[in-house]
């Protein structure tokens, strides 16, 4: 594919801060439609990266394309084909919603009779038609959140980039923003979302790229990642911690092969390989019955992105260990 056919492509790109090497040849590509989770720890480059691509920031070396529009040769194209911010500011409390996205298109150089219909658009893609016809001025802050990126969105972005739209929200004002990505995923709209949350980049992209350190270090689907790890598994809590030794006998040929006996002292519980999932877990729970073995818990389960994280770095990702104030960009 050539450049025009990626959404947004990366090729090795160096960004250093004075002595501080903020990224490190960074290598990846977003199609068409496609959210595009980046995820990793404070400093690992996130923000620098999506600075370079929204041309805010000039990389050192590399190279970077964004709708096909090179960030440093045609700075101009790229910004024409991202979400802006900043516009926020510009909303007309006097106005009603509605007035405001006609507004908005009419400054973006829409015809009345188009703006009024892309307005209604963004008001029923953003359920907003209870609120339309009142003024800005009393509406809450998760509607006028709404209204804010709606007017964003008037002349249709190709990408959008969020970077950690949700650090320091509450649960409620997350949500909101896990709707929008939605939205935006609904409307085919390529977002690239950054973010310190295994979890949410779990919920909400299609594909993941892992940065630490300012270079990629993993990249695939959650599913993907979460394979790296060695996928589901089944764990078993007796009773009687007494009678491990009896679970590991009944289990037998379950356990992975090279399963050490002698690691069970000290143990409470015991995992077995579940490639199988629920029959694996239902064969275990057979011959544990029938070696009449009582149990606490028995329980199938599934590698977090936290395990995917900490094996693929060594470290756990722990965003409240090092939270920086958020600057909060939907590029600008
Ligand atoms: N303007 C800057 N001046 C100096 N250092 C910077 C600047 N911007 C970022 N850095 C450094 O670059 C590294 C990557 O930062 P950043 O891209 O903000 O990471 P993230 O968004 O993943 O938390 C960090 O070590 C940070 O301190
Ligand atoms: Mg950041």
């Amino acid at each position: 594919m050539t450049d025009n056919n990626y959404a947004v492509r990366v090729e090795d790109v160096h960004k250093s801060f004075g002595a501080t090497a903020a990224l490190r040849g960074v290598t990846f590509d977003a199609e068409p439609g496609e959210v595009l989770g980046i995820l990793g720890p404070n400093g690992a480059g996130k923000t620098t990266m999506v600075n370079i691509l929204s041309t805010l920031v000039r990389p050192d070396s590399g190279h970077a394309t964004v709708a096909g529009h090179d960030v440093v040769a045609d700075a101009p194209g790229v910004r024409a084909s991202i979400m802006l911010t900043g516009q926020y500011a510009a909303l007309d409390e006097a106005l009603t919603g509605e007035e405001n996205l006609v507004m908005f298109g009419r400054l973006m150089g829409l015809r009345k009779r188009a703006a009024k219909a892309r307005a209604g658009e963004l008001i029923a893609e953003f359920d907003l038609e209870h609120a339309a016809g009142r003024r800005v001025s009393t509406y809450s802050g998760g509607m006028r959140r709404r209204i804010d990126i709606a007017c964003g969105l008037v002349v249709r972005p190709e990408v959008v980039f969020l970077d950690e739209p949700t650090t320091g929200l509450d649960p409620r004002s997350r949500q909101g923003v896990w709707d929008l990505v939605a939205n935006l995923q609904g409307m085919g709209i390529t977002t690239l979302l950054t973010t310190q949350y295994l979890e949410e980049a779990d919920a909400l992209s299609d594909r993941i790229i892992v940065i630490d350190h300012g270079k990629v270090i993993a990249e695939g689907t959650a599913d993907e990642l979460k394979a790296r790890t060695g996928g589901s598994y089944c764990e078993v809590v007796p009773l009687d911690l007494k009678r491990l030794p009896d679970v590991v006998t009944a289990l037998g040929p379950l356990l992975s092969r090279g399963f050490d006996r002698a690691s069970i002292a000290g143990a409470d519980r015991i995992a077995v390989p579940a490639p199988d999932g629920a029959k694996t877990l239902a064969e275990a729970l057979r011959r544990l019955d029938f070696a009449g073995i009582e149990l606490v818990d028995i329980a199938l389960r599934r590698p977090s992105l936290d395990d995917v994280f900490l094996s693929l770095t060594g470290h756990i990702s722990d965003p409240a260990a090092d939270a920086e104030p958020q600057r909060q960009a939907v590029a600008s």
